[in-house]
């Protein structure tokens, strides 16, 4: 199972006082080291933490693909198509929130979309959705002929108590098992940190994880290398 680490807030950190430092480049590359598979981040429209100009910095000054998430706007897309990076994720995105709060809604935004996915497509880039674990949105990501879907985990994260936690994890297997069906490449990620993650990596067909603000903030004790590979080691599949 592959880890996409997404550094965003590596860059929150350099524009909270508009300094140079850190460098999410550098960041890329430590988390390299540390056993990453990709390297994420979200060029948000406030421009709150990535920049543009770290985007083309990314694609050509580190060893691993990039995955970049966005919104499935004109400006975005066009950025995107300029950019060509190997993968792309389109999210949803409300300029007041925190953090990215929920999936896509593939039923009703469909014909936007549609369009986003196929433009993308075409450039040769790997596309994404991000969407809740329920059914009706991943027959829908199917229907738009994406290659991959990738499940928003926060509900499963944020449950504290084994109850809950346990029914989203149902969830997210019903959810996986429904994307093998329908062929599509499973992803997962959000709001997810090392000590959670060994019930998640038995869902079944599940490929790759996008971590990031757990991973960050852990490489203020450990260093990003350090942080990278302790969950690598929680991905670790046991046997049966
Ligand atoms: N996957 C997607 C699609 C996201 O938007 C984000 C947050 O940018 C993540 C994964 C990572 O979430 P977190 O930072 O909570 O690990």
């Amino acid at each position: 199972m592959l880890l996409g680490v997404n550094i965003d807030h590596v860059a929150t950190l350099r524009q909270a006082r508009r300094t140079p430092y850190p460098d999410p480049l550098e960041a890329a590359r430590a988390a390299a080291l540390g056993g990453a598979d990709l390297v994420t981040v979200h060029l948000r429209e406030d421009r709150r933490h990535i920049q543009d100009v770290d985007i083309p910095r990314l694609i050509d000054g580190q060893s691993l693909p990039l995955n970049l998430e966005l919104a499935a706007t004109p400006e975005m897309l066009a950025r995107a198509a300029d950019w060509r990076p190997p993968c792309c994720c389109l999210v949803p995105e409300r300029r007041e929130e925190l953090t990215t709060e929920g999936g896509l809604d593939l039923v009703r935004g469909e014909r936007a979309l549609s369009a986003a996915c196929e433009r993308l497509g075409s450039l040769g880039i790997r596309v994404s959705l991000f969407i809740d674990p329920v059914s009706e949105q991943l027959e829908a990501a199917a229907a738009l002929g994406v290659p991959t879907v990738e499940l928003h985990t926060g509900r499963y994260a944020d449950s504290l108590e084994p109850a809950p936690r346990e029914r989203e994890w149902l969830r997210l297997r019903e959810a996986g098992r429904r994307a093998a069906e329908l062929g599509l490449r499973l992803h997962a990620g959000h709001g997810l940190y090392a000590e959670i993650l060994k019930p998640l990596v038995t869902l079944p067909n599940l490929m790759e994880l996008h971590i990031g603000h757990a991973i960050v903030a852990r490489a203020l004790f450990v260093g990003l290398r350090g942080a990278v590979e302790e969950v690598k080691q929680n991905m670790v599949r046991d046997p049966p």
